[in-house]
């Protein structure tokens, strides 16, 4: 048995790469591919990767098309775009995975960390913060994912196991590393990449948007407010965000202890490996796979925590994939 499923945004980055892991996932039909597009275009032309074998034409976004043939529909539209449509969807009864920002944080911290009044504010607390290895009894049962964001997914899976141990008022410092293919295909920090421009920047300190995020989910574990500071980082490579986290700890916890809890906590988790004492991640054995390599050590009154992920797949389609996987009953690796 197959279901239906719908990619809005299908000619972007993370577009696809749904569509990519669609076309071998055994429980899964494409039957609507669409974006903003000037005539409509068999998939396979448009993604070189996909040649001879995605043969449906994508089209211009019409919804109603889109509800006559879906039963599940991805949103892989950038931020305040989502939002126009999400409900439309869901009032059809569709199920909805948003790749965006637009349903993970309340609509007044949307307002101030996005600049736009939020305009489907009802749904914001239908939807479920789409990270399995939290969250996975709510995924099941949810209608509307609001698929993390990549900085947050490599943040906050390398930051929970520890939470307990994070020393009161203490501050957590994220330095991470993106891919150029975070900020989308059209994105000016893309296009000077591919014309050879090779450069490596920090930038938004403080001021990023997935900042709020990572707050969020992380004082939500802790029951306390959490406080955390982000710097993010562009590298001169194409996919993989590397994150080091500085998390400041109480009393002397041995590394042995932590590393114990880390690989406790995990241990069923099928996307999330743990590396041994001494060894730390790399983006090499991440990217092109749904996979989070988390690697730590104590240093000080420190426990520095190195984690390591493929933005457009665990960081968005894979986990998006793996969210609709969990809703719909299916092997939760299938296609991944
Ligand atoms: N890139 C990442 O690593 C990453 C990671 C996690 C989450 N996300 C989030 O995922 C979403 C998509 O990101 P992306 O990197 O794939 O962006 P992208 O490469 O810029 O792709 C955006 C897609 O949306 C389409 N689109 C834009 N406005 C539209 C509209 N009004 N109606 C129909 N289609 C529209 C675009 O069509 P055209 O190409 O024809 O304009 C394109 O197919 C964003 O919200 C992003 O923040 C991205």
């Amino acid at each position: 048995m197959k279901i239906k499923v719908g990619v809005v945004g299908a000619t972007g980055y993370t577009g696809e790469e749904i569509v990519k892991i669609l076309t071998r996932h055994k429980n899964v039909e494409i039957t609507s591919l669409s974006a903003i597009i000037d005539k409509p275009t068999k998939f396979s032309d448009l993604c070189e990767e996909c040649k001879d074998t995605v043969d449906i034409i994508c089209k211009e976004l019409d919804t109603l098309e889109v509800i006559g043939a879906c039963e599940l529909v991805f949103l892989a539209l950038p931020h305040t775009i989502s939002m126009q449509f999400a409900g439309q969807f869901l009032k059809a009864g569709k199920k909805v995975i948003d790749l965006s920002a637009d349903y993970r944080i309340d609509d007044k911290t949307y307002k101030q960390w996005y600049k736009k009044e939020h305009a489907d504010k009802g749904n914001i607390k239908n939807a479920v913060y789409g990270l399995p290895e939290l969250y996975r009894k709510k995924i099941k049962k949810a209608s509307l994912i609001a698929n993390p964001g990549c900085y947050p997914t490599a943040t906050i899976l390398a930051v929970v196991p520890a939470i307990e141990a994070l020393k009161k008022n203490g501050t957590i410092i994220v330095d991470a590393k993106s891919g150029v293919s975070g900020a989308g295909r059209n994105s000016p920090v893309v296009l000077s990449f591919l014309k050879g421009d090779h450069d490596a920047k920090a930038y938004k300190i403080s001021e990023h948007q997935h900042q709020p995020e990572m707050i969020k989910i992380l004082s939500d574990v802790a029951n306390r407010d959490v406080k955390l500071m982000f710097t993010p980082h562009v590298i001169p490579t194409l996919r993989g965000i590397l994150a080091t986290i500085y998390i400041p700890i109480e009393g002397n916890l041995k590394e042995e202890m932590i590393f114990e809890k880390y690989k406790e906590f995990y241990k069923n988790e099928p996307f999330v490996r743990v590396c041994d004492i001494g060894k730390l991640p790399s983006l090499k054995n991440v990217v092109n796979t749904n996979f989070c390599d988390i690697g730590l050590k104590v240093a000080d009154k420190y426990l520095v925590v190195v984690s390591c992920i493929d933005n457009l797949l665990k960081g968005a389609a894979g986990q998006a994939v793996q969210n609709m996987n969990i809703m719909c009953g299916f092997e939760e690796k299938e296609g991944l």
